[in-house]
């Protein structure tokens, strides 16, 4: 979802690093984008361009033709008015004085743009980007200062957004504000930066400031300066960014989800290991005892997409070992339906980025009632982090394909030790339950790793079935939630239609669906309900289906029913989902490629979802 990128520097030229910082924003999701650059108190120059990034770099020589040391860049993600070369950012006030990108929905720009015309302002394009540079050119003619301009806009505006924005009036400034949408400064020496994302500017510096919710920030070569929405200075302390630009390129692999994929061993790793301290479960660096565990008397897990079926997965596990009621909630539905929360309640929300839009507007309807929220959050810093009352970091590193893989497996090895750590506190797990169930835990990256070594064979059947038109997926319990994920994944890398039922659902209408040739994939990991999934694979044989089933070693005789199988490690059934997402996530990728489509940016998709 649109990248911003700002650099002032005294002597470097703007273009070639605006272009860079983009381009490690690309996995946001994009239709168009454009710089605006000035060369010290010349006319700024906006260049822009439709598609890909590469269109707007060849238009500028890589930059090169694009004289200045200070400027910002936007990639675009449609929201309002069409992909175009006019729609895209930079936007500017028409006599130039402010020049502006933005990230966001900005909700009441309508009737803004009403009181704008009634002002004498006209409009070019489609997008309330425009309107907000307009609305700050107003109140910059009105009350003079960029700073009074800022906070006027900020006070007028109702929706989210991130601002950088440059003043006609104050050469080598840019100036940054926020509200719901992700913005981050880095200085370095003499040159300083804002970017929407970390690995924009990780290449020139590791020292970063979080700008909060209706802050704003003055950029000069070298510094920075934080204002508070009063327009008063504050301070504020810098954060070092300890993870490499290694760890945000492709290192040898083809596509960053190949890559994330294989990330996964580490990711999971990494994030039990923070955890489980001498083979006990230690949630202090969350905030989380024994004595808080013990109290909680229902918990909501809410959050979309993989997050959520993270959830649907987490949800089954905590029941069954922690006996604590949980309902699994999508963000966008509990945000807007008056949830009913108990005071002891703890609702949980699950985001890789900290930053998708529902999710945290779910946290925040859950703040405001005064029920306490744990976020289980990848991205350090980001907004759902800062805000909830308790956060457990999952320790994923930067997942840059659109598809989470990496992310989601390292949410579900943080919900396990949660789980887990519940049941503990009270009194449902006993000391030999309590440590094969660590062992099994941390056996998971090598199983994963295991997993990842037979990949050739899905690779092979995948390739057999890229031109399948519909697949379905079914299985019970945390096989549903398996189900659930592998479904996601091959609809939004391969563009093939499929649907997650639970096997027992399928009978309930949509086995009308089912006809010759038709692909369905029975997740078969949980030992008292086998018997039940593999009858529901013979239902739909007999009507035509062509069948894939995944289990775990030893269920050999899954082989009399199924025509093609994928076995997966042994492990206890809590932890299952761990393992048999995997080679669904390859299923995924192996489809998307033989198909010829860009598996780590798939179309209409967008890494952070930061509007409703
Ligand atoms: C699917 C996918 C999305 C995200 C969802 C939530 O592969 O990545 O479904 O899981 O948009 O994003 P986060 O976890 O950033 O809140």
């Amino acid at each position: 979802m649109c990248g911003i990128v700002g650099f002032t520097s005294i002597q470097k030229q703007a273009a070639p690093i605006l272009l860079d910082g983009l381009s490690k924003l690309e996995y946001r999701g994009y239709d168009s984008a454009g710089i605006a650059v000035r060369d010290g108190e010349k006319e700024t120059e906006i260049v822009k361009a439709k598609g890909k990034l590469s269109e707007l770099s060849q238009k500028t020589d890589e930059g090169r033709a694009v004289r200045g040391t200070c400027g910002i860049g936007h990639t675009r993600w449609a929201t309002h008015g069409e992909p175009s070369e006019t729609n895209a950012h930079p936007h500017s006030s028409d006599d130039g004085e402010v020049v502006g990108v933005h990230n966001g929905i900005i909700e009441n720009y309508k009737e803004i743009t009403e009181r704008l015309i009634r002002h004498g302002y006209s409009f070019k394009t489609q997008t309330d980007t425009e309107v907000a540079i307009k609305l700050v050119d107003y109140y910059l003619k009105k009350y003079g200062s960029p700073a009074e301009a800022i906070t006027r806009a900020m006070l007028r505006i109702r929706g989210s957004y991130a601002l950088a924005l440059m003043f006609k009036s104050c050469p080598g400034e840019i100036w940054a504000a926020r509200k719901d949408s992700p913005l981050i400064i880095g200085v370095s020496g003499q040159d300083s930066f804002i970017a929407s994302d970390v690995p924009a500017i990780l290449k020139y510096t590791r020292t970063v400031y979080y700008i909060d919710n209706l802050e704003f920030a003055k950029l000069t070569p070298g510094n920075v300066t934080f204002y508070n929405i009063e327009g008063e200075e504050i301070e504020k302390e810098s954060v070092t960014i300890e993870w490499d630009t290694e760890a945000a390129e492709k290192g040898g692999f083809e596509h960053f989800m190949l890559k994330e994929i294989h990330e996964q061993p580490t990711a999971v790793r990494d994030t039990l290991n923070s955890v489980i301290k001498d083979n006990r479960i230690d949630l202090s660096a969350a905030g989380i005892d024994d004595e808080l565990l013990k109290e909680i008397s229902r918990i909501s897990i809410v959050a979309c997409g993989s997050a959520w079926h993270v959830g649907v997965a987490a949800q089954y596990v905590i029941e069954d070992l922690a006996r604590v009621p949980v309902r699994v909630e999508l963000a966008s539905e509990f945000r807007y339906r008056d949830p009913i929360l108990e005071e002891k309640e703890l609702v949980i929300i699950i985001s890789q980025s900290g930053e998708t839009a529902d999710s945290l507007a779910a946290l925040r309807e859950a703040k405001g009632r005064g029920i306490r929220t744990l976020g289980i959050v990848n991205v350090v810093g980001s907004s759902i982090a800062r805000e909830a009352d308790n956060v457990l970091y999952t320790l994923a590193g930067p997942e840059i394909a659109v598809a989470t893989t990496k992310a989601y497996s390292a949410q579900l090895a943080a919900s396990y030790a949660l789980a887990v750590a519940l049941g503990r506190a009270r009194g449902l797990i006993d000391d030999e339950k309590y440590a094969a169930l660590i062992q099994d835990m941390l056996s998971i990256p090598e199983k994963i790793e295991k997993i990842l070594s037979d990949k050739e064979r899905i690779q092979w059947f995948a390739s057999k079935f890229a031109g399948a038109r519909d697949v379905f997926f079914i299985g019970r319990g945390i096989d549903y939630a398996i189900c659930l994920e592998g479904s996601l994944k091959m609809k939004e890398i391969s563009y093939i239609h499929s649907e997650a039922y639970a096997a027992g659902e399928l009978k309930h209408g949509t086995i009308s669906l089912i006809e010759d040739g038709i692909l369905v994939i029975g997740v078969l990991t949980q030992q008292g309900l086998y018997e039940k999934t593999v009858s529901n694979l013979v239902e739909v044989k007999s009507r035509g289906a062509y069948l894939m089933g995944l289990t775990t070693y030893g269920h050999y005789a899954i082989e009399d029913t199924v025509d093609f199988n994928i076995y997966v490690p042994k492990i206890d059934e809590h932890f299952a989902a761990s393992l048999a997402v995997v080679p669904l996530q390859l299923m995924g990728y192996y489809i998307s490629i033989a198909r010829g489509l860009d598996v780590d940016k798939p179309r209409n998709l967008a890494k952070s979802v930061t509007v409703e």
